[in-house]
């Protein structure tokens, strides 16, 4: 088996609360180990450029409580080149860097089964807020940001209602409208749109402007990204014109992707980042680490990937064809499983939402 002596650790793509607890925990459980850790700036960037220093135990000191990635993050295009990936292999041959743990979502995920293949053992951790990797029940830095949006939300529902108005808030999640129907529940929104489910504005106008005429003053409507940048703005007009209720649109953007991780990103990344360097130096690559009803453990990076395309539709010819029968089955039940629980949050939004 190899014999690890020094592991990189990096942060890539949109940066997550909780990537510094992941970082934190991937830094001190290989030092204990007697492994040297490397931290690579800029994610794959870094690597390209040997923008490389030794981390050690006092190097990740205070971190566990601060948003954003001290790492710092890239999305980088030239590591999907040819030339990139050489460069970063000969990074890590010069510095004997044995193997990585590279937190971030599928971008990141895809760079860490290249480098595998290229002979540098990899370990991925899923760190993004939109919570949009389907094979963990959770990412770092989704719980951080619902709380966000909610703390920012029950301002505007403080306006809304001193001014009766509503209020069209838009939510981060690129393709996913996890952020959105939590956080529609969470801050007793009275409609919520996601692109899981179709949407009915016409009835969304209609229950506004019925709760008006029986007294209610404040409206909150989540909206996620996902619907597309034109639909909140264009909702917000509708409801004014249609409700006949003054309606203001507010984008969140990246403010929910930063802030200080609550308890439970610190906890999830923790045990991520200790379970990522066992793993790695047990010799075991090219996987990501997930937690499933509370467990934390592994899946192959390539199931976790052709999961993700398989559940967003986006599956290629030939995709499959590296998979048995029982794994493109168990692919099928957890996008049943995923879909069943976006579908209950969406029944309860709707069973309690004017
Ligand atoms: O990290 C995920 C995410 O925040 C998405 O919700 C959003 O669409 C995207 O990243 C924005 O990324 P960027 O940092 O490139 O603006």
């Amino acid at each position: 088996m190899k014999e690890f002596k020094k592991i990189g650790v990096l942060t890539s793509g949109g940066d997550a609360p909780g990537m510094n607890a992941a970082v934190r925990a991937v830094t001190r459980t290989a030092l204990a180990r007697g492994v040297e850790v490397m931290g690579i700036s800029r994610g794959y960037s870094g690597l390209i450029d040997g923008d490389i220093r030794p981390l050690g135990l006092r190097d990740v000191s205070n971190i566990v409580n601060k948003g954003g990635t001290f790492l710092y993050s890239d999305r980088c295009l030239e590591f999907k080149t040819p030339e990139g990936m050489a460069k970063a292999v000969a990074t890590c041959r010069e510095l004997g860097i044995d193997g990585i743990v590279a937190i971030g979502g599928d971008g990141t995920f895809r760079g860490a089964t290249d480098l595998t293949a290229h002979g540098v053992p990899c370990i991925g951790i899923p760190a993004t807020i939109d919570n949009d990797i389907t094979s963990t029940d959770t990412t770092i830095g989704f719980d951080t940001a619902m709380n966000t949006v909610i703390e920012l939300v029950d301002k505007l529902r403080d306006t809304c209602e001193s001014h009766a108005r509503c209020n069209v808030v838009e939510v981060m999640g690129r393709g996913a409208g996890d952020i959105a129907l939590h956080t529609a529940i969470a801050s007793g929104a009275s409609a919520v749109v996601v692109p899981e489910f179709p949407h009915d504005d016409d009835s969304i106008c209609k229950r506004i402007k019925k709760a008006r005429e029986i007294g209610k003053r404040n409206f909150i409507v989540i909206v996620s990204e996902g619907v597309g940048s034109d639909y909140g703005p264009a909702l917000t007009k509708k409801i004014e014109t249609e409700a006949g209720v003054e309606t203001k649109f507010a984008r969140l953007a990246h403010i929910v992707r930063g802030g200080n991780p609550t308890l439970a990103d610190r906890v999830i990344a923790s045990k991520m980042g200790v379970y990522a360097v066992e793993a790695l130096l047990r010799g075991e690559s090219n996987l990501v680490v997930c937690e499933k009803r509370g467990e934390i453990g592994t899946v192959d990076i390539n199931y976790a990937l052709k999961l993700d395309r398989m559940y967003k539709g986006t599956l290629k010819d030939g995709d499959l064809d590296p998979f048995t029968e029982d794994q493109i089955q168990s692919m099928k039940d957890e996008i049943e499983e995923r879909k069943q629980g976006l579908l209950a949050l969406y029944t309860v939004e709707n069973k309690i939402n004017l």
